[in-house]
């Protein structure tokens, strides 16, 4: 990282102190802040927030660690979480497991070497009647097919188009779900 670089992020940061309070209450949304708008959280960022919250880094690698949403890894600007949970699994999510890495060409955990997708696991996403069920950021789809995943993943990837254009930083918005 750029020396300008992590001094924005520092800025960002301290920003997100000022807004948030000066003390440990600050510490989960700020990490949530950062986690959003550069889709991780590195061990820099671990160690200037601790240094700007008067906090020891492992208690912000504590926290970080607990949380499944707060990744240490540069992850895809699209981040698909597929509910692995049982409603889901009996609703057929392994073929929508098959399908996503057939079509991304990834595995579970990874991340595609363009940047753009990371496929994951999640537990229970709350949409059991209507599974399988997976979340791409933070829109949710429901009642995926291996068909609708090809639907999904080109309307990421027209997206993707747009925003590569304007050079932005946090993770794609979706916009209206496919049908
Ligand atoms: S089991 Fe998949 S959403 Fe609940």
């Amino acid at each position: 990282m750029l020396v300008s670089e992590r001094e924005q992020l520092r800025a960002n940061i301290e920003r997100q102190v000022k807004e948030f309070g000066n003390d440990r209450s600050a510490l989960i949304p700020v990490l949530q802040d950062v986690q959003h708008k550069y889709g991780h959280v590195s061990e820099y960022v671990m160690q200037v927030v601790a240094d700007i919250l008067h906090i020891h880094p492992v208690e912000v690698y504590g926290v970080a660690s607990f949380y499944s949403f707060i990744g240490h890894k540069q992850k895809g600007r699209f981040i698909i979480r597929l509910c692995r949970t049982i409603s889901c699994d009996m609703q057929g999510k392994d073929r929508v497991a098959r399908q996503l890495e057939n079509d991304l060409g990834i595995q579970f955990g990874e991340t595609t070497p363009d940047g753009n997708f990371t496929l994951e696991w999640a537990n229970c996403l709350g949409m059991c009647d209507q599974g399988p069920a997976l979340l791409v950021n933070e829109r949710i789809y429901t009642k995926v097919t291996p068909e609708t995943v090809h639907d999904i993943l080109e309307e990421c990837r027209t997206l993707f188009g747009v925003y590569a254009l304007q050079e932005k930083e946090t993770l794609c918005e979706l916009p209206t779900p496919v049908k």
